[in-house]
């Protein structure tokens, strides 16, 4: 099948999984299959944001907090890649995640007897997270950052700054990332 119907088809899938399953209607393209598990929280996600095959969202939260799982314009999320918020997760425009990724805002167990622990994670503008790289709970990634692939990221990332390793530390300053490809699925 040419591209040009391929995507064609993928901007009609998406935008009726926006109507039917997000918060608002928007001119998604979605490849392939989408995972979303949604109680008592909300998805919201911009145009033209672009869902690989594969990509699971999660947003559970509870009666009395809510779950907010916001996703900007202009996004690209890779194969496979999860995203599971039970507070917030919110991530900017024209960010670009690649395959296999985990984005958190929760642990699904306490380290002890107490309750889980969760907290929010806001990743800015135009941020680059590479294959395989792990977001965890509170992080906050400011605009233009890069992280590496199979990154684990424990710690906040400053703005126009490139962290890698585990856990993720900062490596350089950087401008911000530039695209040589139209992104294609793995
Ligand atoms: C992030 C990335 C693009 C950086 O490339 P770069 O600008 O050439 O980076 P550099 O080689 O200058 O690396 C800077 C430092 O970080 C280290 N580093 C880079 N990537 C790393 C990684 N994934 N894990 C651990 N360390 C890493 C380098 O060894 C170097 O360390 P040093 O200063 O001690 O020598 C590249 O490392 C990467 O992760 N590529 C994969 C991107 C991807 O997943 N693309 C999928 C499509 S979206």
């Amino acid at each position: 099948m040419p591209n040009l119907l391929i995507k064609a088809l993928a901007y009609v899938r998406g935008s009726l999984t926006s109507i039917t399953r997000f918060k608002q209607a928007a001119m998604l393209c979605q490849y392939g299959s989408l995972r979303v598990v949604k109680k008592n929280g909300e998805v919201i996600i911009g145009d033209r944001t672009a869902l690989w095959p594969g990509v699971k969202l999660s947003c559970i939260g509870t009666p009395a907090q809510k779950a907010t799982l916001k996703i900007g314009a202009r996004c690209s999320i890779g194969d496979r890649t999860e995203i599971h918020c039970s507070d917030s997760v919110s991530i900017g425009n024209e960010v670009i995640i690649a395959w296999d990724c985990n984005i958190l805002d929760r642990d699904y167990h306490a380290t002890d007897a107490g309750p889980e622990k969760t907290a929010p994670v806001v990743i800015g503008n135009r941020v680059w997270i590479g294959c395989r790289a792990i977001i965890l709970k509170g992080i906050r990634i400011g605009d233009n950052a890069i992280v590496a692939a199979g990154s684990v990221v424990t710690k906040d990332v400053p703005p126009n700054t490139l962290v890698a390793g585990n856990p993720a530390r900062v490596r350089k300053i950087v401008k911000g990332w530039r695209t040589s490809v139209q992104p294609t699925g793995t």
